[in-house]
């Protein structure tokens, strides 16, 4: 049974970039610009919207210890389909029947009555396409493991148009953990789809998976940035919490200030928080450093990608006949 009418994605679940057209990426890029005004995120909603009504999103955020919290992803998303006039709730497996021993594939066929769409993390890489198996209702992947992030790298191609003014004929440079980070791991896929240069500067071990290279994608050194001129530097933390034991002391990483200079005037800092020691405080003095607008974009992108989902496109686009 099918219950929304985005047609294009696979059984309307959202689990990987690979599902992703250029022109899916330009249309949610869109919707979200439509609905940014009604986000809230840098002034009060222009107007209390209401295509969601009566629709519940479940987020569920499971695994090991801390391998699945969240902050971004999970709160964006409850005020992504709060400001859409729909309601949401975080299921806690902790006060459920799991407890009692209940099986987490039961759980689930139960909880798909009880919501139109659920967005799910797990700590364990590629899980969320059997959870979306067992559900009749649409999935979205908040981070599987180490595998991928998609809806994070929405975010991060909405944030790359909005600073630079597109998003392709770009070089972005990665640095930081590639090989356990599912936020660059998604968002390499999704610039991979348009003409744009890819470069990664890692810790020894930490550089990108042998899948995600290709192309003209290239290893290069912090020194090497002055020559590469990079429109955008994406930094990401080095993933302790998703190594395994013995590797986390291993690995450390700085970005020191004065690497900003070999950064051109246009160009824009990211990273997909949170950030820990390697991305110091004297870095935001900078203006070219956007990582808490690009957190702030994850809410608009959201709204857009929940109301595709449950089938109010029409209702986006209509928007913009709007007259204030
Ligand atoms: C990322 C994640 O959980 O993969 N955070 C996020 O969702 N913004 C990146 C990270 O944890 O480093």
């Amino acid at each position: 049974m099918s219950y929304v009418t985005l047609g294009r994605w696979d059984k309307n679940d959202l689990l990987s970039m690979d599902q992703f057209s250029k022109y899916d990426i330009g249309m949610i890029q869109q919707y979200a610009k439509i609905l940014e005004p009604y986000s809230g995120i840098f002034h009060a909603p222009r107007e209390n919207l209401d295509f969601c009504r009566g629709r519940i999103m479940k987020g569920i955020f499971r695994g090991e210890s801390n391998t699945s919290v969240s902050t971004r992803t999970r709160e964006s998303f409850k005020t992504a389909m709060t400001r859409l006039g729909g309601e949401s709730d975080i299921f806690d497996e902790k006060t459920s029947s799991m407890e009692k021993g209940e099986s987490f594939e039961d759980t689930l066929r139960y909880l798909d009555a009880c919501a139109d769409i659920f967005v799910i993390r797990d700590s364990v890489s590629g899980s969320l396409e059997e959870y979306a198996s067992i559900l009749k209702r649409p999935v979205i992947n908040a981070g599987d493991g180490i595998n991928e992030h998609p809806t994070q790298a929405l975010q991060d191609m909405y944030t790359m148009l909005e600073f630079l003014g597109r998003i392709s004929n770009l070089s972005i440079v990665f640095v930081g953990d590639l090989r356990y980070g599912r936020a660059v791991h998604s968002l390499v896929k999704a610039v991979r789809k348009f003409p744009n240069k890819i470069y990664g500067v890692s810790p020894p071990e930490l550089g990108m998976p042998e899948e995600l290279r290709g192309g003209d994608y290239r290893d290069i050194n912090l020194s090497d940035l002055a020559d590469i001129r990079p429109d955008v530097l994406y930094a990401a933390r080095i993933q302790k919490n998703l190594m395994p034991q013995e590797e986390r002391e291993r690995h450390s990483y700085r970005l020191e200030p004065k690497i900003l200079e070999m950064l051109p005037k246009h160009s824009i800092v990211m990273h997909p928080l949170p950030r820990t020691d390697e991305f110091p405080d004297e870095l935001l003095r900078d203006e070219r450093v956007k990582i808490f607008e690009q957190a702030y974009f994850g809410i608009p992108v959201r709204m857009a990608l929940l109301a595709t989902m449950l089938g109010y496109d029409e209702k986006v686009v209509s928007l913009q006949d709007r007259r204030y």
